[in-house]
């Protein structure tokens, strides 16, 4: 996880390694405070090809003193991933340098704390990087260096601008938690190990509390689904539960599912070679939740939030369980389990079964659920499916302040006999070619009676193929910070 200081003062760092001007589109006129007086059209930016179009940039070597860099930003924009991409554009142009100074234009400033905090966001989540694997000495030199940001602005004791950088610190921080366990690879990062780093992580937090069931209290629990996945795998499964109390009194109470499948070889339908090597991936909602929830404390949430993990591998060993095998699971609701590849819907329905039980206001599911979602959507923005639609709202807003579209499709009851079996309750798939993804959801909604629920479908974004703005390649911790800015959301 990057670890980088974040000040606020009148004066630019005299010791910075780097100053950073952010220039508005068309402004290249206006002369800037690290060139005394200067313009960027002084120094040939025009014929240097910068036009401070959003987050281009243009690094100025200086004689004699700190190098300047010219960061675009589209005039006047309020947008929180807007600013977001612009604070990654500073980090990626600054990132051999251990120090920046960056200038404040005053519009921002005026914006208020906010617009430091998305800033800050954007560089952090810039500065990722996943190294731990690598030796050779060339790609660890590309590793960021930015260790300290000093933002310039008028008014350094405004009310509220170390709170909310604090708070991107802490929900870029999430977000680059996620990603470290998602890029782990799997037999780095099985069911036990993400437990017991769970475990590790959570003992810092007086406000969370953690219970790891392991194999025998699953079986003792009846999480039929969790253990008719787990069978095929030499890997014990796990079930973690969270709960965070805030210390002032809380009027609700959130509860949260993560699909957390370490490995997805698709069991005895195993999947093809291709479709498997970013199957480490799938434990990426169980990431979401555990990482978004470690950032509670620091965000102050004001509402209580019960997190559960549904953790194993779904591997085709010897006991795997079969196509046609029918599971009971925690509800009592048979599935019969026609394809063993679509693992997630059964692990998820034991999950969402546990939460109903602590009869919560609102459950979220997180999921890498469906390859059909990908299809639909795209690997840039996750599905939303829901029973009530005042809560795809709250997660729809939450989603465009963090950067994670959603986009709702469908759950429409005449679909329910896509998932009609002659011999269960209902059968884990749906119709060959046909809405896959609400198929997921239909079953999913089987679990969940009528408390406000939504799932979220990451199958599309969890990982991403190419750096990006703030994204790099590999996981993108997608979910993680969209979470936080939900549960932050009850604050208001
Ligand atoms: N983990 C996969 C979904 C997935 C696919 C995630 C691509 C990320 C990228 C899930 O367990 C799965 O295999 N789903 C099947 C379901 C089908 C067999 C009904 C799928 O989508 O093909
Ligand atoms: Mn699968
Ligand atoms: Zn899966």
């Amino acid at each position: 996880m990057p670890e980088i200081e974040f000040i606020t003062s009148s004066v630019a760092d005299p010791a910075a390694a780097v100053k950073v001007e952010l220039v508005e589109e068309g402004a290249l006129r206006s002369p800037l405070a690290s060139l005394e007086g200067a313009s960027l059209e002084d120094f040939a930016a025009a014929g240097l090809g910068f036009n401070a179009k959003a987050a281009t940039t243009l690094l100025i070597p200086l004689a004699g003193s700190a190098p300047v860099i010219a960061v675009g930003m589209a005039a006047g924009t309020e947008d929180a991933d807007e600013l977001r991409k612009v604070g990654a554009a500073v980090a990626r142009a600054a990132k051999g340098f251990e120090s920046a100074s960056i200038v404040i234009p005053s519009y921002l400033e005026n914006l208020g704390p906010m617009s430091l905090r998305y800033l800050t966001e954007g560089i952090v989540l810039a500065s990722y990087g996943f190294d731990k694997y690598h030796t050779d000495p060339e790609a660890l030199a590309s590793a960021s260096k930015l260790a300290r940001v000093t933002y310039v602005v008028t008014a350094p004791e405004a009310i509220g601008a170390t709170e909310e950088i604090a708070r991107g610190v802490a929900v870029a921080g999430a977000t680059c938690l996620a990603r470290d366990l998602v890029n782990e690879p799997a037999s780095a990062m099985t069911p036990t190990v993400f437990a017991a780093r769970a475990a590790e992580l959570v003992s810092a937090h007086p406000e969370l509390s953690i219970e790891v069931w392991d194999e025998a209290r699953i079986q003792a629990e009846r999480l039929g689904g969790l253990m008719g996945v787990a069978r095929g795998s030499t890997q014990p499964p796990r079930m973690v539960k969270l709960t965070y109390t805030p210390k002032a009194p809380v009027e609700k109470t959130v509860a949260l599912v993560g699909k957390g499948i370490t490995f997805d070889s698709g069991g005895l339908s195993l999947k093809p070679a291709d479709g498997m090597t970013t199957m480490k991936t799938d434990m990426g909602g169980a990431a979401a939740v555990l990482a978004s929830m470690l950032a509670l404390p620091g965000l102050e949430v004001p509402v209580k939030v019960i997190g559960f993990m549904m953790l194993t591998e779904n591997m085709p060993g010897g006991s795997a369980t079969k196509p046609g095998d029918v599971l009971v699971t925690r509800a009592g609701k048979t599935i019969e389990v026609l394809n063993t590849d679509a693992e997630g819907r059964l692990v998820l329905a034991d999950g969402l079964a546990l939460a109903t039980e602590e009869s919560p206001d609102y459950i979220v599911d997180i999921a890498t659920l469906t390859g059909a979602c990908v299809v639909a959507l795209g690997r840039e923005i996750a599905g939303v499916f829901t029973n009530s639609q005042e809560l795809v709202t709250d997660l729809g807003f939450a989603g465009d302040v963090a950067g994670e579209q959603l986009w709702q499709l469908p759950l429409p009851d005449r679909y329910r006999k896509h998932i009609r079996s002659e011999v269960a309750d209902m059968k884990n798939m749906g119709e060959a070619g046909q809405a896959g993804a609400i198929a997921g959801a239909m079953l999913l909604a089987q679990f969940v009676g009528n408390i406000p629920w939504a799932h979220l479908d990451i199958a599309g974004p969890s990982r991403s193929s190419s750096a990006d703005g703030y994204l790099p390649v590999g996981g993108t911790g997608f979910g993680a910070r969209l979470l936080c800015y939900f549960l932050e959301e009850f604050g208001d």
